[in-house]
């Protein structure tokens, strides 16, 4: 019986394409839409997001993060017994990402899904596989963020399309004697459907509803300070840790005055905090595992660190995972 799982490597990937807030403040007045870089610093934190060209998808960002964190962890994908992809935007209604993403890394034969909790899907995923782990359903897990929310933004609306971005991240998570995850925090409420969504479904062979994301800023951004902040302690209780035992703070990377605020009621310094948000906007899913994997990578998360990563988004759906890198 294993008693612990543990993130043994971490990969991501952005799509070449990168779009200032310029950039896209100049795309988006063509269309009569009206922003600017510094509406969108100032609110936001955001200074630029990755699109994907048309052709690529979900699973095409998540191969090539996959592929990076199965090197880091020094495996071969036939390693590899469990593939979960946390993602809202995928190749197609189904089969799931994960399915397509197995076959293009050449495997065959382990289970593979998707899980969608939006922009928690990563927390979700994680929380997933390191109990499917500590049950002997698996001992190699790879455990990915991948979205192309471009797909589904409404560049009508400037108070949502300047805030989102395509990429992917991915962890290798394996079993281990030794610490590994030491608790996470989970919840969702769906009442809150309506503050964040995606309403459009397909019926008949056509798309019924908007298939476009629609989001109450306001009532998202109330309801993320808060429960984040729970999520986060009751994880700490749980493992019997506190405030002041977490090395780095790695939340979704949604807007930087929640991400500030949330590090602000955990008593940390900023200098905690792994900031993406500037460079890659919103990213969902792949949020997450794309900040860690670029802390891993520029030395700053070592060996033996203490992680809080914490994930919010539609369902509504929160949690966090408490773990030593
Ligand atoms: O991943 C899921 C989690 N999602 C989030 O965490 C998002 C949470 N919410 C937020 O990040 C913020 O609420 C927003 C960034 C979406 C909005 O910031 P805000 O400070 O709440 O702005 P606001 O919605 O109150 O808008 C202020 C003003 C409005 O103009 P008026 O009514 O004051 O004249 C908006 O029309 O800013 C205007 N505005 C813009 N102006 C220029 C809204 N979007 C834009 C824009 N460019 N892109």
């Amino acid at each position: 019986m294993t008693h612990y799982s543990r993130i043994t490597g971490t990969g991501s990937y952005l799509p070449p394409n990168r779009l200032t807030n310029a950039q896209l403040a100049a795309e988006l007045a063509v269309k009569g839409v009206e922003t600017s870089d510094e509406w969108i610093v100032e609110r936001t934190g955001i200074k630029a997001r990755h699109f994907a060209a048309p052709d690529v998808t979900s699973s095409d960002l998540g191969l090539e993060a996959a592929k990076r964190a199965i090197e880091a962890a020094g495996l071969q994908a036939a390693d590899i017994d469990l593939i979960i992809v946390a993602t809202s935007t995928p190749d197609m209604v189904f089969p799931s990402v994960a399915c397509i993403l197995q076959h293009k890394l050449g495997i065959a034969g382990c289970p593979a899904f998707d899980l969608q909790a939006v922009c928690s899907g990563f927390v979700y995923a994680l929380t997933v596989a390191d109990a499917m782990i500590k049950s002997g359903a698996a001992s190699k897990a790879l455990v990915i963020g991948a979205e192309v929310f471009s797909r589904i933004l409404d560049f009508s609306d400037r108070t949502t399309c300047v805030l989102f971005g395509d990429g992917a991240g991915a962890v290798v998570l394996e079993a281990s004697e030794t610490p590994g995850i030491l608790a996470s925090d989970l919840h969702a409420d769906g009442k809150h459907v309506g503050i964040l969504c995606v309403p459009g479904h397909v019926s008949g062979g056509q798309v019924l509803g908007s298939p476009l994301l629609t989001m109450d800023g306001k009532a998202v951004f109330k309801l993320a300070v808060g429960v984040l902040d729970s999520a986060a302690r009751a994880a700490l209780a749980k493992a019997n840790l506190h405030e002041t035992d977490i090395d780095w703070l790695i939340p979704h990377q949604a807007n930087l005055r929640i991400m500030h605020s949330t590090a602000k009621k955990l008593k940390l310094p900023l200098e905690k905090l792994i900031v993406t948000v500037d460079q890659h906007g919103n990213t969902s899913a792949a949020s997450i595992p794309l900040a860690l994997d670029e802390a891993v990578r520029s030395g700053k998360v070592k060996k033996g660190d203490i992680l809080m990563l914490e994930g919010v988004g539609g369902g509504f759906t929160w949690g966090a995972v408490l773990l030593k890198y």
